[in-house]
């Protein structure tokens, strides 16, 4: 079984994302996408409901699960039986920022390894933060969100702008 974890915080989810699900559901008998609980990262959306609009993004994948993990990602590697890890890469920069903790993951368990997908062109420069940031500013954000997940999104975001 070649089972591979998606980690991440995912709020919110967006196109990027869903590029990489799609892409790795073909590579893997099982892709789980984990969603980390208690990152160093202030979430704006709750797990529970990052974890709902994920399902929602991946429900059209047969082999793709949601999991919620906390604490060492190495270990929630090992608790699922898992043969490597997924992360995106949109520019040298993330490859930066993403060895270190490839490092620090096989340093944790030896077999924890990470393999990496170059993120599509049209999606290379999609964030969480700026899908955020347009939201907030009541702008847009279909060209950079899954389609499913736009409306309920958006109501979230006209809800804590004390909107609805
Ligand atoms: N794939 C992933 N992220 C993408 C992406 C893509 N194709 N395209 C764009 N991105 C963006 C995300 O939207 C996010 O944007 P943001 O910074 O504006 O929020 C950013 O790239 C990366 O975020 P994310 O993938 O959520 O990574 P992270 O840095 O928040 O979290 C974990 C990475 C979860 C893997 C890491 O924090 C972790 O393992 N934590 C557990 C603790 C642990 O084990 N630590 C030891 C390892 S060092």
């Amino acid at each position: 079984m070649f089972r591979l974890i998606y980690p991440g915080s995912f709020d919110p989810p967006h196109k990027g994302h869903l590029d990489l699900i799609a892409r790795a559901s073909v590579l893997a008998d099982e892709l789980i996408v984990a969603v980390l609980q208690n990152g160093d990262k202030a979430g704006q959306l709750s797990l529970e409901m990052r974890c709902k609009l994920l399902k929602q993004v991946c429900a059209g994948f047969d082999n793709v699960r949601v999991r919620t993990f906390r604490g060492a990602l190495a270990d929630f590697f090992s608790e699922e039986k898992a043969t490597a890890l997924l992360r995106g890469l949109r520019s040298a920069d993330d490859f930066g920022y993403e060895l270190p903790m490839t490092v620090v993951n096989r340093g944790l368990k030896a077999d924890c390894e990470t393999l990496f997908l170059a993120a599509s062109p049209e999606y290379s420069y999609i964030s969480s933060s700026l899908v955020r940031e347009l939201l907030r500013l009541q702008k847009d954000v279909s060209p950079y969100v899954p389609e499913c997940i736009v409306p309920e999104l958006e109501d979230l975001y006209q809800e804590q702008a004390g909107k609805k």
